[in-house]
């Protein structure tokens, strides 16, 4: 039992209600899925702490999903859920494998799936979520059958869009009635989490925050970086030329970032030659990705791997366990609302 449980919950029953009872969590607080970070250890911590971990199948091969979804089974009671790319090479081999192992949510992210995916995976039973960066892709899932979506504003740490969450916030969480909508990009404290709950959010999901946590696998360099970071420091990856168009990504300044821009030079020059199609050119970018994100987070090169974070890097300051990270956050968002009701 850690503080927050002590506290009267009344403000934040109401606040937690929706997002409480559609993921079955305690608080509808959401640890996004982070290639190579979010494994079973995170997550698991996440959703006995009382919060909503999501497992990153990112390019693992079939056979590592499987197993870090049984591992992750092992270690929590409590609901959780996979996180699938649609740009990843095994995206065909994970959406079987979840046929099979059935779990209780799937996230599609990456670019948009098809409308028969989100059938197929709602048809094992799971709620399905899907990422909307534009209110396009927000509607065009709720025609798909998305259960919830998430709206993650540029902001965010990752692969990115390039509409802020204020805009998405205008455009979609005061719209849309008909399903969950939770929210993430820049976000770090739970003064603001107060401020999206009354908005209409169903709940709240970080990325950044929890990659810094002491239970994230991600190196110690890693880390220390960020805790070091300033929100500036987290910018956007450029794209050169609309031949190759590149999801734009989100991370910290370093030499790894502007090897990227070279590599994009040098696919559209290969590409000029004809030595390289479109989609080849596009597979070696994601390739650079994963690798250099793998390089960043396991090995500790934080000069030449990506250090992808949000600007949400800006706010956190230290290393804390994932059970005082949602504390505090469930105890800042109980103290704004508390503070808001006095106002009136
Ligand atoms: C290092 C890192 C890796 C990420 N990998 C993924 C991923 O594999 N799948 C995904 O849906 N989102 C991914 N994200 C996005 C997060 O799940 C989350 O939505 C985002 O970090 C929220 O913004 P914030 O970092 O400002 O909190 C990643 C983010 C970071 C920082």
């Amino acid at each position: 039992m850690f503080s927050v449980h002590i506290m009267t919950m009344k403000i934040l029953d109401k606040v937690f209600q929706r997002g409480r009872e559609f993921l079955g969590v305690d608080y509808p607080i959401l640890c996004g899925a982070m290639t190579w970070i979010s494994d079973p250890t995170l997550v698991s911590t996440v959703s006995n702490a009382g919060g909503f971990g999501c497992l990153a199948g990112g390019n693992a091969p079939v056979d590592i999903l499987e197993k870090q979804i049984a591992e992750t089974r092992a270690l929590t009671k409590r609901p959780f859920a996979v996180n699938i790319i649609t740009i990843a090479p095994a995206y065909q081999e994970h959406l079987t494998l979840l046929e099979r192992v059935k779990v209780p949510y799937v996230i599609f992210a990456g670019s948009f799936p098809r409308e028969k995916e989100v059938k197929r995976m709602k048809a094992t039973g799971a709620k399905v979520l899907c990422f909307a960066s534009t209110d396009s892709i927000a509607y065009r899932m709720l025609n798909y059958g998305a259960d919830g979506l998430i709206l993650e504003g540029m902001e965010a740490g990752g692969h990115v869009g390039h509409v802020s969450l204020m805009v998405l916030l205008q455009q979609l969480l005061f719209q849309i009635k008909e399903v969950p909508v939770f929210v993430a990009g820049g976000i770090g404290t739970g003064r603001m989490c107060a401020h999206l709950f009354l908005m209409g959010a169903a709940g709240v999901q970080f990325g950044t925050v929890f990659a810094v946590s002491e239970e994230s696998c991600a190196h110690p360099a890693f880390k220390e970086k960020f805790v070091k970071a300033n929100a500036r420091d987290a910018v956007s990856t450029p794209q050169f030329d609309s031949r190759l168009p590149v999801v734009a990504v989100r991370a910290l300044r370093n030499r790894g970032l502007e090897d990227f821009g070279k590599l994009q030079l040098t696919l559209l020059k290969q590409m000029d030659e004809g030595k390289i199609g479109r989609q080849r050119a596009q597979e070696e970018v994601e390739k650079y990705w994963m690798g250099a994100l793998r390089r960043a987070v396991v090995e500790g090169d934080i000069a030449g791997g990506s250090l992808m974070a949000g600007q949400s890097v800006g706010l956190v300051n230290s290393v804390k366990s994932v059970r005082q990270i949602i504390a505090d956050l469930v105890r800042d968002t109980e103290a704004e609302l508390a503070r808001i009701k006095k106002l009136f």
